[in-house]
């Protein structure tokens, strides 16, 4: 590589993802239960409008930066808070880098879910920050899913903590986070005086148990919830997101935005006002169809020996408990590798979500129909083979 072109200390203290490594090894047949998205088309209102406007003249100008009013206003109502609190970002991804860079500083520790989404750390150490993981509770008899263990976090709230990032519905988990117990973490950050940014990318995907916002958790607001279309509309290469939260915030903001992407791309928040118009019946439709999913894949893992494989209370993951299986493989990397050259299956080994992900795999109901069955039908043979 050219010293003249070596990447920064910041570009080199991005990970590349197991994720990204292990799919290296997919051929064009595999069944993919790996990637974190739906396989369905945008929803019906969206398709309508894109087709209703097919022959009107296309222009294409930059959008303010936080948005056009009419987007940021079907945002606000959306998430029931005023337009000034509203910024519109390209997908939740963007959301992120703007919230880690903008409110952290070298030197400041920020503390993220592990298990959790890779981006969190990585962006973090790209701000020149630390990256603390907190671990989630792991599932007990009494609680089948993951829960959010405030003792945890608490624990790790040194004085150079600045933020505390949450993910609920969570990734790759699939739990969500019980409100008392989001509520207690929410008022500790307060009385200690350290921000939150939420990641609540599934909030339409809650199964069991209840979802509160931490928007609404909040005493004092002092935080930045993300959200946006990728997940419930189906529109991830859209990339339209949402970062809510104190408007004076989000102006200081605004400028780092503007200087990364200018604006959200214009198709996708006009395409925003009319998903939000349409949104419950949307997502009634796409609920049944994710939710038909998860009941097979509970109903195919529940008798292959895996026990109850704690239950995916939210989002589309199941994030399986396979450590009996461990004494033959070793590692869930290494198993997830046999998975893919015996059966041509891919899931996605959980330490490729952090240390506290290790002994699970995440398998991810992006898929239906035949290849779902399918797909099922072949990791039920390999776990009874083995
Ligand atoms: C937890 C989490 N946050 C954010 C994203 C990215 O969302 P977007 O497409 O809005 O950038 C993903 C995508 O898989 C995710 O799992």
């Amino acid at each position: 590589m050219s010293p003249l072109l070596r990447p920064s200390k910041r570009a080199q203290a991005i990970e590349p993802t197991l994720i990204r490594a292990l799919r290296a090894g997919m051929g064009p047949e595999t069944i993919d239960f790996g990637l974190g998205q739906t396989d369905l088309a945008v929803t019906e209102a969206v398709r309508r409008d894109l087709c209703a406007r097919h022959d009107e003249p296309v222009r294409a100008p930059y959008t303010p930066n936080a948005g056009t009013p009419a987007a940021r206003r079907a945002v606000a109502d959306h998430v029931g808070v005023e337009p000034d609190q509203i910024m519109l970002t390209c997908g939740v991804q963007e959301g992120l880098a703007v919230a880690i860079l903008g409110l952290c500083d070298p030197g400041d520790e920020v503390l993220v879910p592990d298990p959790g989404f890779p981006a969190y750390a990585n962006l973090v150490r790209a701000a020149g920050a630390s990256p603390v993981p907190y671990p989630l509770a792991a599932p007990t008899v009494e609680r089948p899913g993951w829960g959010l263990d405030v003792a945890a976090v608490e624990e790790r709230l040194s004085d150079a903590a600045r933020l505390v990032i949450l993910n609920n519905p969570s990734n790759p988990t699939g739990s969500v986070h019980g409100e008392a117990n989001l509520r207690a973490l929410l008022s500790l950050l307060s009385q200690r005086q350290i921000g939150w940014v939420s990641d609540e990318i599934y909030e339409d995907y809650v199964w069991e148990g209840q979802f509160i916002s931490a928007l609404q958790a909040s005493d004092d607001g002092e935080g930045i919830v993300l959200s946006g279309l990728s997940k419930s509309h189906h529109m991830m290469g859209w990339r339209l997101g949402w970062m809510a939260g104190p408007s004076e915030t989000l102006r200081a903001l605004t400028p780092l935005h503007q200087h990364l992407v200018t604006c959200a791309p214009l198709p996708a928040q006009q395409a925003a006002v009319i998903a939000l118009a349409n949104h419950d019946q949307a997502m009634a439709q796409t609920r049944a169809e994710i939710g038909g999913r998860r009941r097979q894949v509970l109903e195919a893992l529940g008798d292959v020996g895996l026990g109850s494989p704690p239950r995916s209370a939210g989002a589309f993951y199941l994030f399986v408990d396979v450590r009996p299986w461990l004494s033959k493989f070793g590692t869930t990397r290494a198993m997830a590798e046999r998975l893919l050259e015996e059966e041509d299956v891919m899931v996605i080994p959980g330490e490729g979500f952090g240390a506290s992900g290790l002994g699970h795999l995440r398998l991810a109901y992006t898929i239906g129909g035949e290849q779902l069955s399918e797909g099922l039908g072949r990791l039920r043979k390999f776990l009874m083979r083995h």
